[in-house]
């Protein structure tokens, strides 16, 4: 147990989604908590949530916006913001239907279950994190298609002009930036060389261009989704992929489709939650915790008390353990969803706990049921002018994903191999293990943590919310809508009130600091939790949309960021 705690914080160390040390600055500029009467969006940054406000404003719908919002990530937050990574979509839609759609990468058809394991039999992480090998077939560009297609009222053409014309005038970079791309510097110039555009040294302030994106984004514009996936862009991707030991072809490029999901769907006293289905562990492990948390008066216990903490840590803890056993990809293992999520049982899964002592997660397996077989990423949230809403969650993985950077395309390639278990037991770069459910296969989807969530309230749309940040995403969200629900903050504060979280492995529950007290920490240390606080500890970056009781939108752009929103 001890040698895997070690092993754990290594990995810590040297994850690379982990935001660089840096105080935090929880001062709120004007695009946080803005209120507005029409439409709102809420992203990483700024000028992505400019542009698709725009867009909206022209007469387009939230599903245009989130075509110019994800594409104006890719240019202003290539940290997560991709042409060649993923995501998932929790849509609902004016007349209050509901939907997802998955736009997660796919193992490649080369694929093989021990591809990441040395001539010993031990998991390989490099291979697994960087270079080639670690790339899986990216997803977003026909995500974006497949929206417009379904959904989508304004022409391509219009929608990604004021993206190119970013791409091409450039962004000003911000401080948190520069010290993300110096953070990383050594790493993209091993994984490309010296000169890539990403490579360079940026100072707060700085403008940066990118001419070849903009280009990559003037073909996708005209000829459309199969441009990305069978014509000159193809090629050139799967030839700088083949150049540094990848295995995607041109069929796999061809055989990539998008698959639009039905949303988990739960409620919680008078709400009802839609989140994302696998293969995102989201929408369940969420599902699974606020079930489980429910019969507890949290309200009475107070927000972040040493009670709050311990009924949803234990609940935290049950609700990974499953995670890491049932749930893969449902395309290629049977989840026994509703089972995972009947209150019988998850009411005998918190029959253990005790508010004197916690449960070692060492005594805690995954639940018994016969049935079954088996930072860096970014939020967006939308609520249009007709009132449809759009929750994205979109991901390289790791920051700047593999660090593999195309530089005639312009943007950087996923890693998102490693969200696969590449042996059973053994725990990827956010210390989740997993077993058979998430083993690779060809075109199977690496199971993930992204829970886009949209929230309604006897029947209206009430929230629109989403995280980056690994394993700790579903765990960010959650305590979001407690804030809310629970706890009677407006969207803002409840997105800037302090986190933690618990996911079974490692056995302890991590804090950001400031905002829990030393008798807090002191008391669960006697009933037997570790406690993990860092100083610089950045637990999700939520990016959230409430509509108040009169009608009005408010948005909540996460302090931990560069988040901000933009509304009318
Ligand atoms: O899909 C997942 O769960 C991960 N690839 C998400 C990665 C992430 O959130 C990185 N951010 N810190």
């Amino acid at each position: 147990m001890k040698k895997y705690f070690v092993f754990f914080l290594l990995i810590i160390l040297q994850q690379s989604c982990k935001i660089p040390k840096e105080p935090q600055d929880f001062s709120a500029p004007a695009e946080r908590g803005l209120t507005a009467e029409h439409a709102m969006v809420v992203s990483a940054r700024k000028e992505a949530s400019e542009i698709g406000k725009e867009i909206i404003k022209q007469g387009g719908n939230a599903f245009d916006a989130m075509v110019a919002t994800e594409m104006a990530l890719a240019v202003v937050y290539p940290y997560a913001g991709n042409l060649g990574g993923g995501g998932f979509m929790v849509y609902r839609l004016k007349n209050g239907k509901t939907g997802a759609l998955d736009f997660r990468e796919k193992a490649p058809l080369g694929a093989d279950r021990n591809m990441y394991l040395d001539s010993l039999g031990n998991a390989d992480p490099q291979k697994s994190r960087f270079g080639g090998l670690a790339v899986g077939v990216p997803g977003t560009v026909a995500g974006i298609f497949a929206v417009h297609e379904k959904f989508g009222s304004l022409p391509v053409e219009k929608i990604l002009a004021p993206v190119i014309a970013l791409a091409q005038q450039g962004f000003v970079v911000t401080a948190k930036q520069a010290a993300a791309l110096a953070h990383h510097r050594n790493s993209i110039i091993k994984a490309n060389h010296e000169n890539v555009l990403f490579a360079q040294s940026y100072e707060a302030g700085d403008t940066l261009k990118n001419p070849a994106l903009a280009k990559t984004l003037q073909r996708l514009a005209a000829k459309g989704r199969e441009e990305f996936y069978s014509g000159e862009t193809a090629k050139e991707l799967v030839q700088f992929l083949q150049e540094k030991g990848g295995i995607i072809n041109m069929q796999d490029l061809a055989a990539y489709q998008v698959k639009w999901r039905d949303p988990v769907t739960f409620t919680y006293d008078d709400l009802r939650v839609i989140s994302m289905s696998p293969p995102s562990s989201g929408g369940i492990v969420m599902g699974q915790i606020m079930k489980m948390i429910r019969p507890y008066p949290l309200h009475e216990y107070g927000h972040n008390s040493l009670e709050a903490i311990q009924v949803i840590t234990e609940a935290e803890r049950r609700a990974y353990a499953d995670r890491g056993f049932y749930l893969g990809d449902s395309d290629f293992v049977d989840i026994p969803s509703e089972m995972l999520l009947s209150e019988d049982y998850l009411k005998e899964r918190m029959s253990s706990f005790s508010f004197q002592k916690a449960t070692p997660s060492s005594t805690i397996g995954h639940g018994n049921i016969p049935v079954a077989e088996s930072l860096e990423t970014t939020h967006y949230s939308i609520v249009d002018a007709e009132g449809n809403a759009v929750s994205v969650t979109t991901t390289l993985n790791g920051a700047y994903g593999s660090k593999l950077y195309i530089e005639e395309l312009g943007f950087f390639l996923n890693n998102e191999m490693d969200d696969f278990s590449a042996k059973p037991g053994v725990p990827n770069m956010f210390g989740l293990v997993g077993a058979e459910a998430n083993s690779i296969a060809p075109e199977k989807r690496m199971l993930s943590s992204m829970t886009p969530t949209i929230v309604e309230k006897e029947g209206q749309l009430y929230m629109v919310l989403g995280s980056p940040g690994g394993s700790t995403i579903i765990t960010s969200v959650m305590q979001t809508i407690l804030n809310v629900t629970e706890f009677g903050m407006g969207m803002q504060q409840a997105v800037n009130a302090p986190r933690f979280h618990h996911q079974w492995l490692p056995d302890e529950v991590r804090f950001e600091p400031n905002g829990f007290s030393e008798t807090t920490f002191n008391t669960l240390q006697q009933k037997g939790y570790n406690i993990e606080v860092g100083e610089s500890t950045i637990i999700g970056k939520v990016d959230a949309i409430l509509v108040l009781p009169t009608g009005k939108l408010e948005a909540g752009a996460d302090p931990r960021g560069d988040d901000a929103a933009a509304g009318f």
